[in-house]
C-alpha cells in the first residue's frame, strides 16, 4: 500500500465511525420520538380508562401482579365512550374501563386468569366482559364478594358465558 492509498483508507475509517455514531445518535433521537409505539410493541394488554378512576388502577395492578406489562391510557368520558363503542361493547355491557389484548376487547374487572385462558383458546369472540362492577372481582375489594359472569362477546352480537366467579 502507498502512503497516498493508506492516508486515503484512513480517512476512510475515520468517515465510518462517524457515519456511525450518527446511527447511533439518530437511533438514540428516534428513540426519544417514538417512545409511545416503542412501548406499545412491549405491552401486553393497552388499558383505556379515565385519570380519576380508583378501581381501573387496582385492576391495573393486579394484571400486573400476573406478571402482564400494561399499557395505560387516560382518556376523558366521550373518548372512552367511543372508544368501548368502536370495540363493539354494547352499551348494557359496559364497565369502568376497557381494554385490548392480542386482538380481543377486555372490558370491566375481567380476572387476569381468564384473560390467560381467553389468549390461550383463542376462540372466535370479540372479547369477554363484565358488566358494571362487581364487588369481590380484581380491583373492586370490599366487604362483600358477589358472584358474577364473565361473559364472552360473540361476533353476530350475542353473549354467553365464558367464566363464572
Ligand atoms: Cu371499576
Ligand atoms: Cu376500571
Amino acid at each position: 500500500m502507498s502512503k497516498h492509498n493508506r492516508m486515503k483508507s484512513r480517512v476512510a475509517t475515520g468517515y465510518g465511525k462517524i457515519a456511525a455514531l450518527l446511527l447511533v445518535a439518530g437511533g438514540l433521537l428516534l428513540g426519544s420520538i417514538l417512545p409511545v409505539q416503542k412501548s406499545a410493541q412491549a405491552a401486553d394488554i393497552v388499558v383505556y380508562k379515565s385519570p380519576t378512576c380508583g378501581c381501573c388502577k387496582k385492576w391495573v395492578s393486579h394484571l400486573e401482579q400476573n406478571g402482564y406489562t400494561v399499557e395505560v391510557h387516560n382518556q376523558n368520558r366521550n373518548t372512552l365512550n367511543s372508544i368501548k363503542a368502536e370495540m363493539g361493547v354494547p352499551r348494557g355491557l359496559q364497565s369502568c374501563h376497557t381494554a385490548k389484548v392480542g386482538g380481543y376487547v377486555i372490558e370491566g374487572h375481567v380476572p387476569a386468569d381468564v384473560i390467560a385462558r381467553l389468549l390461550k383458546e383463542k376462540p372466535q369472540i370479540k372479547g369477554v366482559a363484565v358488566p358494571g362492577m362487581p364487588m369481590g372481582s380484581p380491583g373492586m375489594a370490599g366487604p362483600r364478594r358477589d358472584s358474577y359472569d364473565v361473559l364472552a362477546l360473540q361476533e353476530n352480537g350475542k353473549t354467553s358465558v365464558f367464566a363464572s366467579r
